[in-house]
């Protein structure tokens, strides 16, 4: 029996969530697991209403489930930084989610701004360090307001933390079994004690894995040859404000906000999986965004449960829906409902 700590959080979020767990149901009957879910209310609307952002006890809960299943954090009335530290990224550190897991993969029959490529040229993964970086907010300001303010925030990166990432990203990569290559993402010409730990722990791990070639890029050639050269591509591995840039330009070229998904993995703890788009306020309540990235969430988070063929079942239906289906993802203009593409998505699974 797995517990699954669900919050549909804001905006679009519960709409999209819902569609996910009916697909959830849906697997469980075919492939026969049980599982509980535990509803959390928590957002912006949450706290306008409550004043409560992330109550202890609330993360004493979470830390006792199997899994999070996460919709989307964010109210356009709730000042920017509130939501995204006290809740998003306050779970992750406290849960030491320290892989933010992002694949990019062009399913056949989505339309991508990149013409020329297909899904055979579009299918890699980003693994984002997601505990430190710039994301541990170390720094202040003095003198707020006045022309002698200075505002200071730095990146802390560790060894621990660095090398416990790249690990991952090697094992991943093994696993994945495709073009067994990693590729580092970072910028050594410029941030040189940082990158240049990255770079020496690469080196040093790599070794244990002869199997996988490595490679280096700085992170804005990256962004110029994921649109322009995206096979080159197989694995590649970032810290945490770099792989935040970089994974929304994934998202673009695999199809937008509408398929994309990520994982914010503790390989031995409590992970949380969510559709990668905000909570999109102004679809609210419409019934007219996409939940095929919030699906996607429910397939990674089922791999993560070792419910294999359950995830394969949720791509394959995915699969069929963008290709017979529905042929524009972007919110307003699928052609269906939101609940119609998780009906859709349910009927291939049945059917399969
Ligand atoms: C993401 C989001 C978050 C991040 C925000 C909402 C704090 O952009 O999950 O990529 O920057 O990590
Ligand atoms: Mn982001």
């Amino acid at each position: 029996m797995f517990k699954i700590a669900v919050i549909p959080g804001d905006g679009t979020g519960p709409e999209v969530v819902a569609e996910g767990l009916k697909v959830l149901k849906a697997v469980s009957e075919k492939f026969d697991f049980n599982y509980q879910l535990i509803h959390y209310e928590l957002g912006g609307e949450h706290y306008l209403k409550t004043g409560e952002i992330l109550p202890d006890s609330v993360l004493e809960a979470l830390k006792k489930m199997d899994v999070i299943y996460l919709g989307a954090i964010g109210h356009p009335e709730v000042k920017p930084g509130i939501l995204e530290k006290g809740i998003l990224l306050r779970t992750r550190f406290e849960l030491d989610q320290y892989i933010n897991l992002r694949p990019v993969r062009l399913y056949p029959g989505v339309d991508t701004p990149l013409k020329d490529k297909g899904p055979e040229d579009i299918d890699f993964v980003v693994i984002r360090e997601n505990t430190e970086g710039a994301y541990l907010g170390a720094g202040g300001v003095h003198k707020k307001g006045t022309p002698d303010e200075v505002a200071i925030q730095e990146a802390i990166h560790t060894r621990k933390g660095v090398e416990r990432c790249l690990r991952y990203a090697f094992e991943y990569c093994r696993k994945r079994n495709k073009k067994k290559k990693v590729t580092l993402c970072g910028k050594t010409n410029v941030l040189t004690y940082a990158f240049d730990l990255w770079e020496r722990t690469f080196k040093e791990v790599a070794k244990e894995f002869d199997d996988i070639e490595t490679d280096y890029a700085h992170v804005d050639a990256i962004c110029m040859w994921m649109v322009k050269n995206p096979e080159w591509f197989d694995v590649i591995v970032t810290d945490n404000m770099f792989g935040d840039i970089i994974t929304d330009l994934g998202a673009m070229i695999q199809g937008g906000l509408g398929i994309a998904a990520g994982g914010n993995i503790n390989p031995k703890g409590v992970s949380m999986f969510e559709p990668m788009g905000g909570s999109a306020p102004k679809y609210t309540g419409q019934g007219v965004v996409s939940p095929l990235a919030a699906i996607g969430a429910c397939q990674m988070m089922l791999d993560h449960l070792g419910q294999a063929e359950a995830a394969k079942a949720i791509e394959s239906a995915i699969m069929k829906v963008v290709k017979n289906d529905v042929k524009n993802l972007s919110a307003g203009k699928m052609g269906y409902r939101t609940s119609q593409v998780g009906d859709l998505v349910v009927k291939y699974i049945q059917n399969s």
